[in-house]
């Protein structure tokens, strides 16, 4: 018993962003007989969790976190104190891409990964079990322990891998029932007996078939592949709309008709104008840089490509535009619809309407985005471009005046405007492209505009 013998377990998690927030209080909310804390060294980040305002957006998030906030779940920027208490630690913070030395622009940057372990080595007294949430290189478990372990108070740590696979937008739903949790250890008898309690820890609400064990290089590489194949569909697929556009063919038909067989599977076959996400473009580039490592060059290029073919979608989308609007957007009201990297979240990182944005700016087009979570972080994300960018929640003033529209994100609020009263405030001819392939392209049609959907025919009126 730990904390005066009120809870059975300690667990702290140090990282309270998009992962270490959600899934720390989905453990509280299920497991009231542990003691969850979970910390960061951002104040601002932990006074949020502390509010009514939580610091990201994600449906249903709050519900549980108020089920278990001070009761047993707490958030905290007392980092030392809480892992000297702590029996398990979570590991959660972030790991970018490196932006500077050996391997910029693809290796992980562990720089936060390897200070937590040194905070950790600094306030810790007794054993604890470190388990690795962070999406991190294959075999940085081997690099953790070494730290770790050459601490000479005589302290064992044991680190396991438990990577996360949630998704944004959907987080909750993900931690309450997820496809799998996968826990990698060490084969040792203090591996495994780790690995058990980590079982015991989820088995409180995932069933025992959906808890995979491995070993703990498994667990780490199944992470940034279980990603690499996910984007690799994605890419796929985008290939495709543009032959489609070459060839009379439906995208979405063909995406349909391949998905209906079992083996391919129906999801993730959605072709847009770009995948986004703080994480399959980091963690595929930190793939190609390992295979390199290796020295397995031909791999390193296959990964590389789902990258390239999706930077590729987010230029052919702008060099499209400039080409139907006449061949030139300069002084001309383009309203994006939509700039998290996808709906139900305000995240934008690595959104690609982003860079659609900045390509936009850079032909001098006058850009007006719009979106119902994401406007203060597409104002960060624009910074050196605002005189060219305006902002604005209501998409119908957002519209008002513009050449064209462009569908950034599959928000469901903009399947449902009323496009005929957006066209009559439009400059004409207006135009409409849906990177995302929501809306009614007929009906659009039928109101006046021209429809430019991605990876199939076009309704132009011209
Ligand atoms: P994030 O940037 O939202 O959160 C990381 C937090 O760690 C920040 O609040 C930061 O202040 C904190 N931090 C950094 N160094 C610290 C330190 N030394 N001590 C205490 N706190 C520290 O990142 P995220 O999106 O939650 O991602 C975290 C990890 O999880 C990444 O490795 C990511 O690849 C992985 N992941 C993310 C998602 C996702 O949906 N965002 C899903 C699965 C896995
Ligand atoms: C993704 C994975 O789905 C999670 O399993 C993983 O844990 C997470 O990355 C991570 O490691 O961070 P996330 O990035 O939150 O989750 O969102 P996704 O639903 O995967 O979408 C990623 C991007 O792909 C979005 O921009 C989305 O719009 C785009 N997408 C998705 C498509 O363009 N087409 C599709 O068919 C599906």
């Amino acid at each position: 018993m730990t904390d005066t013998g009120k809870y059975t377990m300690n667990l702290i998690c140090i990282g309270a962003g998009y992962v270490g927030g959600p899934t720390m209080a989905m453990i509280a909310a299920k497991c009231p007989q542990y003691k969850v804390t979970v910390v960061d060294i951002n104040a601002e980040r932990i006074a949020a969790w502390n509010s009514e305002k939580l610091p990201i957006y994600e449906p249903g998030l709050y519900d549980v976190v108020k089920i278990a906030r001070g009761r047993n779940l707490f958030f905290s920027t007392a980092i030392a104190d809480a892992i000297n208490e702590a029996d398990v630690i979570f590991v959660s913070v972030n790991t970018p891409t490196k932006t500077f030395g050996e391997g910029a622009g693809r290796a992980a940057d562990l720089q936060y990964w390897e200070k937590t372990a040194r905070d950790i080595i600094k306030a810790s007294t007794s054993d604890k079990i470190i388990v690795e949430k962070s999406t991190l290189p294959v075999r940085t478990a081997h690099a953790m322990e070494r730290i770790l372990n050459a601490n000479d108070k005589g302290i064992h740590f044991e680190v396991l891998s438990n990577p996360e696979f949630l998704a944004e937008g959907t987080a909750i739903e993900d931690l309450k029932a997820p496809d799998r949790v996968l826990i990698g250890s060490q084969l040792t008898e203090s591996g495994l007996a780790a690995r058990n309690k980590l079982v015991e820890i989820y088995a409180n609400w995932v069933s025992r078939d959906r808890i995979l064990t491995s070993n703990v290089w498994s667990a780490e590489l199944s992470k940034l592949v279980a990603n690499a194949f996910l984007a690799q569909r994605i890419s796929s697929i985008n290939s495709i709309s543009m032959l489609c556009e070459c060839t009379e063919a439906s995208v979405s038909e063909v995406a349909k008709a391949i998905g209906m067989d079992n083996r391919i599977g129906s999801r993730f076959l959605n072709a847009s104008v770009g995948f986004g996400g703080s994480c399959f473009k980091k963690d595929i580039l930190n793939l190609v840089y390992i295979c390199e490592s290796y020295g397995l060059t031909e791999v390193a290029s296959y990964w590389e490509n789902v990258v390239l073919m999706n930077e590729y979608q987010k230029k052919r989308f702008v060099k499209n535009m400039i080409r139907v609007m006449f061949n030139t957007i300069a002084g001309k009201r383009i309203a994006l619809f939509g700039f998290a990297f996808k709906a139900d979240t305000g995240d934008t990182r690595e959104s690609p309407a982003i860079d659609i944005a900045k390509q936009l700016v850079d032909e001098h087009a006058k850009v007006v985005i719009t979106d119902p979570e994401a406007i203060d972080n597409a104002a960060k994300d624009l910074q050196g471009c605002l005189n060219f960018v305006t902002f604005d929640t209501d998409p119908y003033s957002a519209a008002k005046g513009a050449h064209a529209i462009a569908i950034m994100t599959e928000w469901k609020c903009y399947k449902d405007l009323d496009y005929e009263r957006i066209y009559k405030t439009m400059e004409k001819p207006a135009f409409i492209f849906d990177g995302r392939n929501i809306l009614d392209h007929k009906k659009l049609y039928e109101t006046g505009f021209n429809v430019y959907p991605l990876g199939k025919e076009c309704w132009k009126h011209f």
